[in-house]
């Protein structure tokens, strides 16, 4: 019996996964993957095209099934949860992807809206729509979106529709909503790729604070070591499925 979304949200400190195995057809995805993390840290995840990073996320996150083996969440079995089970029990996982998923009717400041935790029982869609009943809530979550964009250096792009935007303008976009959802996890594919130079650094520091002043895990993928490595407490690489934790030095 699961003791209520509060109470898994709150303490939310350790993922465990074990023996993932998934195929696609005759490709072996994951093969026997294992690791356990403990929040806060930041967590890299490398390996070369085709090892199984993104299939991992998916299935750590609800949205592939595997073949076997299991994701437990402070003991919690999720494996087989659905989304709308995940977001029930409040389960704090944040995710972005490979190739960002952003409201294309949005501007950029309502795709952020839409990771702003507005009081139990009303959805972002009510929140933005209803703006008679939540204009008091709206008006300061907008202030909040602001500042999440300025800190994603965004500030300009408000106004701005998704395909108005650069990739990496739309990486950042997205990790602005993922977390500004507060997540006690945060799962995060590749948000290095196509961000423009002189921002890297400044994401690096971001998601470092982030984990550091929420106490949250942060899971980033990148195919090349030398991104993750500096920035990464702990450190693992896939190759053709499997999964080892490198020695950091
Ligand atoms: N939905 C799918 N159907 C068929 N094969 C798939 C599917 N998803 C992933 N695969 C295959 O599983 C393997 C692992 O893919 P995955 O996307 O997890 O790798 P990755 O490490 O994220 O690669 P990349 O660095 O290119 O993003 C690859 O051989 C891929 O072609
Ligand atoms: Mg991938």
């Amino acid at each position: 019996m699961i003791g209520g979304s509060s109470r898994i949200v709150s303490n939310l400190v350790q993922v465990r996964v074990s023996r993932i195995c998934k195929h696609f057809g005759g490709v072996v995805a994951l093969d026997n993957a294992s690791f356990e993390l403990f929040a806060p840290g930041i967590f890299g995840f490398v390996g070369e095209n085709g090892s199984g990073k993104t299939t991992l996320f998916d299935i750590v996150c609800g949205l592939v099934r595997p073949d076997s083996g299991s994701v437990l969440v402070n003991k919690h079995d999720i494996t087989t949860w659905s989304a709308t089970r995940r977001g029930k029990f409040g389960l704090g996982f944040g995710r972005s992807f490979q190739h960002p998923r952003l409201f294309a009717s949005m501007t950029a400041l309502e795709n952020v809206l839409v990771g702003y935790p507005f009081s139990k029982g009303t959805s972002w869609d009510e929140a933005i729509l209803g703006r008679v009943k939540y204009g008091e809530q709206l008006s300061s979550a907008r202030d909040v979106a602001r500042q999440q964009l300025d800190l994603l250096g965004l500030g300009d792009n408000e106004r701005s529709y998704p395909a108005e935007m650069s990739f990496g303008q739309r990486k950042r976009l997205e990790i602005a909503r993922v977390l500004l959802e507060q997540p006690r996890f945060v799962w995060l594919d590749e948000p290095f790729s196509g961000v423009e130079q002189g921002l890297v650094t400044r994401l690096a520091e971001l998601l470092t604070h982030f984990s550091e002043s929420a106490s949250s895990g942060v899971c980033i993928i990148d195919h090349r070591m030398e991104v993750v490595r500096d920035i990464s407490t702990r450190l693992f690489q896939l190759h053709n499925g499997k999964i080892v934790e490198l020695a950091q030095s």
